[in-house]
């Protein structure tokens, strides 16, 4: 699939929980790590955590520059 194919996922974020962005695409829990790139021998997830409590839009299809949030970066 195209970066375009794909859209970013909106979440709940609780301060100063650990979350896992999946940067491999791999995961069937999206945009979160399933641990599905062990098997693929794929990238590692990217820990992350938030200093409030907040709404935010992961990206999914892995293209961002500001990982783990979407930048636009499926639109171009
Ligand atoms: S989903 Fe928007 S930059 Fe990846």
């Amino acid at each position: 699939m195209e970066p375009k194919d794909y859209s970013p996922v909106k979440v709940n974020l609780e301060k100063d929980k650990g979350y896992a962005w999946c940067t491999c695409s791999h995961s069937n829990n999206q945009p979160f790590c399933d641990g599905s790139h062990r098997a693929k021998n794929a990238t590692p997830s990217m820990g992350f955590t938030v200093t409030e409590d907040k709404d935010a839009y992961l990206c999914t299809c892995k293209q961002t520059k500001n990982p783990p949030y979407c930048d636009g970066s499926h639109n171009a």
